[in-house]
């Protein structure tokens, strides 16, 4: 793709006089930017009736950024459609949750179903691939634009039904799987299926008196915006089959199952927005995921703030040096471009306070332009040293969007119950000790690693527990929490005791799920430290396992809140209640030390440090959040690639408040 980290963003000429292009070009220079992202929203100047096509502005531009050494990811423009499109075929016009059927406006509004949107889309695609496929600086095509939302529509309702009847084939199985004798749902005719909103099951977005088909209905849409992609990513494929397809993905979102999405993408991108309070191990847990979706291979940072949003409540500016902080640390969790939106500043509409590499001022005298100019010339001294390294880990966490969304719909047992939550209790733990995480689905292998955990695997799908038992029995660790192993991939309920298909490996029968709300606390003590327990008690028996520690209060005081399997070679935790920080901290540092786990680098509070491996190069990146100096101690000799300092085992390693050090073992 390049010899280094592709460098800078989102840039949208066409908001522009053409007089400014060449500004922006020597800009550019000025802060070592070597890629742009082009023609994101600019479907209705390209298309300006059904008919015709309009691409002598793009042309320009295309030639300009050529001119100038720039490289393009190149969009399709399809993430928001025409007002003539919306004027003349109503139906490409999304439906809300609530039923009503929305006008032209805003973006990310075309129904995924609509014959016509699907049409035109690809159609668009492929003519962008036609004309511009032979451009030999385009390094991948970005297809629409952070797909999301939904749809409701009576098109959407149609192709559900067809969705339906392909998955299940007949009445009897969808009834089965929906479990419809409950509250006398029974279909007869699949015209009968309606879609899950305001208007029918829902009394609330994530609240659904019938889990099936809502369960279902998320698939659905999920499917039928990959349809949309699909479609635009075999146009383009037909025509550039050696230009790498993207679309920007948006970390946890919840609507798209973006593990069924990677597979059909060529590689990952995604755009990293954190709220100015989320702790630095949301954000890294954010980037195991994305990395993950490809099997640990590295990713695109499509966007980021150089400095600032619009559209948070309070919209805090990236402090002087969190951007560059901020970057890296994508960089350290395998990111290998460093990508902005957006390059100038519009002056109108929604966006006219979002930073930009540019501001409104123009001029390169901006403290956030001298940041992005000091970064480029980083990136461009660092060169390719680190392109496509990998990051060698023997821990996984399972995560599974099935399971989160059927979680979450799920009525009971408690509304302080988040999946996300869960996770980050885990992640969070083993960051701070400096533990890779591969974050993986249930359908990846489990192969090389030693400590899988699965925080409330509320499902099971088919294979999972045979997957987790050949694991265990092998030598490995698998953790898990409270409600998990309950239902089946519908969402049904295994009879016959929970944790359902799990209980042999985890050696224990749960009996009851006990809610705490947040003014209710329990407690348990082990290895003679007093931790909290809340939100979720499992009240467990021991079948095999063996209970390591009990809780203190309530009815089911003395009964077992964590327990120990042993299978085959390896074993099995049980963690039935949700506890704090200190307990995780501890919990995990035995399960670590028992599979002889140990950090990348010895952890200091504040300090994120994570490595990537690439031909037998051992790259350490060494992040300091904190505001103040740190000092650490070199383990092994080694060179710091961003000033070229070199050290010995031993020496000093000081980071001043938000430094960043990429540091090269040299390992012999
Ligand atoms: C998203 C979009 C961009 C822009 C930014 C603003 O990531 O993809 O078009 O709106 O948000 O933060
Ligand atoms: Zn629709």
């Amino acid at each position: 793709m390049a010899n280094k980290m592709l460098y800078g963003g989102d840039y949208n000429p066409e908001q522009w006089d053409e007089e400014v292009w060449e500004e922006d070009m020597r800009m550019f220079r000025l802060a070592g930017i070597d890629c742009v992202t082009l023609n994101v929203f600019s479907w209705a100047a390209l298309q300006p009736d059904e008919v015709t096509y309009r691409f002598e502005r793009l042309d320009k531009i295309m030639e300009l950024v050529r001119k100038n050494n720039l490289k393009v990811v190149m969009a399709t423009s399809t993430a928001a459609h025409p007002a003539w499109m919306a004027k003349k075929y109503p139906e490409v016009l999304r439906t809300e949750f609530n039923g009503i059927r929305r006008k032209f406006g805003s973006r990310h509004n075309s129904c995924p179903n609509s014959p016509v949107y699907q049409k035109y889309s690809a159609a668009l695609a492929r003519k962008l691939a036609e004309r511009y496929g032979t451009c030999d600086n385009i390094v991948a095509w970005h297809i629409s634009n952070e797909y999301g939302g939904e749809c409701y529509c009576e098109n959407c309702e149609k192709a559900f039904r067809v969705w339906l009847k392909e998955k299940y084939g007949t009445m009897e199985a969808l009834n089965k799987a929906w479990n419809t004798s409950f509250w006398g749902h029974t279909f007869y005719d699949w015209d009968e299926i309606v879609v899950p909103n305001l208007q029918s099951e829902h009394f609330a977005q994530d609240r659904t008196t019938f889990q099936g088909i809502s369960l279902d209905y998320r698939r659905f849409n999920s499917d039928s915006m990959l349809r949309n992609y699909l479609g635009e990513y075999e146009a383009v494929k037909a025509v550039t089959p050696h230009i790498p397809v993207t679309t920007n993905l948006m970390g946890f979102y919840k609507p798209l199952d973006y593990q069924k999405w990677a597979r059909y993408m060529d590689l990952v991108s995604w755009d990293n927005y954190p709220n100015p309070t989320d702790p630095p191990a949301l954000v890294a847990m954010r980037h195991d995921l994305m990395r993950g979706l490809k099997q640990g291979a590295p990713f695109m940072l499509m966007e980021q703030t150089p400095s600032v949003t619009n559209w948070q409540p309070y919209n805090l500016l990236k402090r002087p040096g969190e951007m560059r902080l901020i970057s890296y640390q994508a960089v350290a969790h395998g990111a290998d471009t460093v990508m902005f939106f957006q390059m100038r500043r519009s002056i109108g509409a929604c966006e006219k306070f979002h930073g930009a590499v540019i501001d409104h001022v123009g001029t390169e005298h901006t403290r956030v332009f001298r940041e992005v100019s000091r970064l480029g010339a980083e990136l461009e001294q660092l060169g390719g040293v680190t392109l496509n390294a990998r990051t060698p880990s023997r821990v996984a966490m399972l995560v599974d969007w099935d399971n989160w969304w059927a979680l979450e719909y799920s009525a009971g047992p408690s509304c302080d119950l988040k999946y996300l939550d869960e996770l980050a209790n885990y992640y969070t733990a083993l960051y701070d000790k400096n533990i890779s995480v591969d974050i993986i689905s249930t359908e990846d292998s489990l192969e090389g690693y030693q400590v899988v955990i699965a925080p409330v695997l509320y499902m099971t799908k088919p294979g999972t527990d045979e997957k987790i038992r050949r694991f265990v029995s092998a030598g490995g660790t698998f953790v898990t929490t409270f409600l998990s192993g309950l239902v089946d991939e519908n969402d049904l309920v295994f009879t016959g005791g929970y944790p359902g298909k799990l209980r042999d490996i985890l050696g224990i029968w749960v009996e009851e799920t006990d809610a705490l709300p947040a003014y209710m606390k329990n407690r348990f003590s082990w290895n003679g430290k007093e931790y909290e327990s809340g939100v979720i008690c499992d009240i467990m028996h021991m079948e095999h396992a063996k209970a390591l520690a009990s809780y203190e209060k309530d009815f089911y005081e003395g009964t077992p809140v964590l327990s120990r399997n042993e299978l085959g070679e390896g074993r099995a935790y049980y963690v039935a209640t949700r506890s704090g920080g200190d307990f995780y901290a501890d919990f995990l540092e035995m399960v670590l030390e028992e599979q002889n786990i140990k950090p990348v680098f010895q952890p200091r509070a504040g300090v994120e440090i994570t490595l990537r491996r690439k031909n037998g190069n051992d790259f350490l990146f060494f992040l300091n959040h904190n505001a103040q100096e740190e000092k650490l101690t070199a383990e092994n000799p080694g060179t710091d690639l961003l000033t070229g300092k070199q050290y010995l085992a031993g020496d000093d390693i000081i980071l001043p408040g938000k430094g960043v050090m990429i540091f090269k073992e040299n390992l012999s």
